[in-house]
């Protein structure tokens, strides 16, 4: 339980893997605020899980490409806690458009990728950078991709959204030493996840049939790749790629 009286803060809690991870770091025994953009239901079945299971947990409307909003997000937490302990950027937007297809991936798709998949988590780190280094031992993870690390995925924006994240990750390591750690996790394909269930079936066959490991990544593995960053006092700036091994991506 070595989260307990600490309180996290998951971008996207009603996603698949930021409900994942929220459930870990409230059975971990954090206060989990999960955040939602629409999909309200989604996020109370989050909290409800993490209630459900002892824990503690609330839930927060917020759009992520508004940088007002991002601000009320945090100064709620601030108001309603007193504190915040964890940040996890996890919240992301991407469309499928093949690499190839220059002329599909518009000014209006390129911004709204990277406004919320990059932006977005800089202005969460900025806006959360007092309560998290007021008790000196605060955590960023932020879930990028093995596609920012070689180039594929959904599209050009989203691979790009994802390297400018994980430089982010070392930049902020940098910045918001000594008192808070930034760490990364990038996950590959990420079975049971309706962001991997748009991907064309060949994509997650190849991917399946390329992980040296014999399997790719899981809803637990991600969670519990998180829980470890946050619980870690001597890691930071590190870039954790969970994709099973993909032996062209290893470096
Ligand atoms: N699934 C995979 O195989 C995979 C692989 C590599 C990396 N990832 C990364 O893992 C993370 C989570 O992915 P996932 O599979 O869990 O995706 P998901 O189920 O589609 O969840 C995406 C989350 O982002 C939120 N969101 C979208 N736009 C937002 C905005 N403008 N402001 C605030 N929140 C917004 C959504 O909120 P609503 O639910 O309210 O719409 C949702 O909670 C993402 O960063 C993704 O890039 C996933």
């Amino acid at each position: 339980m070595e989260l307990r009286n600490k309180v996290a803060l998951v971008t996207g809690g009603s996603g698949d893997i930021g409900g994942a991870v929220a459930r870990r770091l409230g059975a971990a025994g954090a206060h989990v605020v999960v955040t939602y953009v629409g999909a309200e239901e989604a996020a109370a079945v989050t909290a409800g899980d993490i209630t459900g299971a002892g824990g503690s947990a609330s839930i927060q409307q917020l759009d992520q490409r508004d940088p007002e909003a991002v601000e009320a997000s945090i100064q709620a937490v601030a108001d309603a806690h007193g504190r915040l302990d964890v940040l996890v950027n996890n919240a992301a937007w991407n469309i499928g458009i093949p690499f190839p297809d220059l002329d599909a991936l518009t000014p209006e798709i390129w911004d709204r990728v990277l406004e919320t998949n990059l932006r977005a988590p800089f202005l969460l780190a900025r806006a959360s950078a007092k309560l998290l280094k007021a008790d000196g031992g605060g955590h960023i993870v932020n879930i990028s991709s093995a596609g920012g690390i070689s180039p594929g995925s959904s599209s050009i924006a989203y691979s790009s959204s994802k390297a400018g994240l994980n430089h982010l990750t070392r930049c902020l390591a940098v910045a918001m030493a000594p008192e808070v750690a930034v760490n990364c996790v990038a996950p590959g394909l990420v079975e049971n996840t309706r962001m991997a269930n748009r991907l064309p079936e060949a994509v997650a066959a190849g991917a399946r049939q390329q992980a040296v490991l014999g399997r790719v990544g899981q809803l637990e593995d991600i969670a519990e790749q998180v829980l470890t960053f946050v619980t870690s006092a001597s890691i930071t700036g590190q870039i954790m790629v969970v994709d099973g091994g993909m032996p062209g991506a290893m470096r």
